[in-house]
């Protein structure tokens, strides 16, 4: 049975997936040649991230193709209902990738309070006048600790954020889509084993990002942006956001005017609109971050991945 990871699969996965038969091919087959592909070698399952999408025409063109791995959280690239309603298994690695998008959540915040970002694009040439100037540009760096983390969407990745938030010293809240404010308990496991539980309050978004100093975004895509003009305009002077969850979440001409005018102090942005490449606005401002998806993309949460992959492709392949 042959296994296409069309968007690759860590060594550790591909290996299992050997050792139990299986013969697993990581050639990049483009978007457009992909159903022929996969009818002319008779694939039976396809892993995916988030490059490739399944969409109907597909799932229809391929009567092989019985299985469909997302290596990853979000199934947005994937016509998920479609494909269980035409009898394919359909599952994704909810789970392995959380710790690695919340610490480069971190990269990003620590990059943005201490204007790396910009000055790594600014340093002069040996004798350049402009050090000093530079020097001063970026002396108002802000510490993190002791500053509101505000976290909207508050599943596996939003909860690992919370825990590096707590453990560097932040107020951290997060929305609820309750009425009522409440508290719950996220446990912090350090490098010795010892593990402590810390209660993180759990507000309406309009409270959470009147009160935040930072907002991060960690929830599915929308139809809707969640964050838009009004939510702008509701927060602190100087709020900076974070969104390595999708694009589409916030609106991202609001976000540029709101940088533009001060109110936003800096943008990070894993995910954007029109992925992979970000409007010209947003490339060109200096406030904003960006990187080109990679909240997963690290050796560990590709090897926890492909283990899953693995796992769960043996179980239902066999
Ligand atoms: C995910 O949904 O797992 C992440 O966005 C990472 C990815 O798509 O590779």
């Amino acid at each position: 049975m042959k296994i296409l990871a069309n968007d690759g699969i860590a060594p550790g996965g591909k290996q299992q997936l050997e050792a139990a038969g299986f013969e697993v091919i990581t050639t990049k087959v483009a978007q457009e040649q992909l159903i022929n592909y996969i009818n002319e070698n008779e694939i039976a399952a396809i892993i995916v991230r988030s490059a490739t999408k399944v969409r109907k025409d597909l799932i229809d063109a391929c009567p092989t193709l019985k299985v469909i791995g997302r290596a990853g959280v979000g199934m947005d690239n994937i016509d998920v209902e479609y494909a269980r309603s035409k009898g394919l298994k359909v599952f994704n690695t909810p789970a392995a990738s959380s710790a690695s998008v919340a610490e480069l959540v971190f990269a990003h915040l620590y990059g943005g309070v201490r204007f790396l970002h910009d000055s790594n694009r600014n340093m002069p040439l040996e004798g350049d006048s402009r050090f000093k100037e530079l020097k001063k540009n970026y002396a108002g760096g802000r510490e993190l600790r002791g500053k509101t983390l505000g976290i909207i969407g508050f599943g596996r990745i939003g909860q690992e954020v919370a825990k590096i938030g707590l453990g560097v010293g932040m107020n951290v809240i997060a929305c609820t889509s309750s009425s009522e404010e409440k508290e719950v308990n996220v446990t912090l496991e350090f490098f010795n084993g010892q593990k402590v539980e810390l209660p993180v309050k759990q507000l309406p978004m309009e409270e959470l990002i009147a009160e935040a100093d930072f907002i991060t975004l960690h929830i599915p895509s929308q139809k809707e942006p969640v964050i838009g003009k009004n939510e702008l305009q509701q927060m602190k002077d100087g709020v900076a956001i974070i969104n390595a969850a999708r694009g589409g979440v916030i609106d991202e001409v609001a976000l540029i005017e709101a940088l533009e005018d001060g109110k936003v102090s800096f943008a990070a942005l894993d995910t954007f609109e029109n992925e992979p490449t970000p409007a010209l606005k947003v490339l060109m401002n200096g406030r904003v971050s960006l990187s080109p998806h990679i909240g997963a993309a690290t050796n560990e949460a590709q090897e926890r991945i492909g283990e899953e992959l693995a796992e769960h492709l043996i179980k239902l392949l066999k």
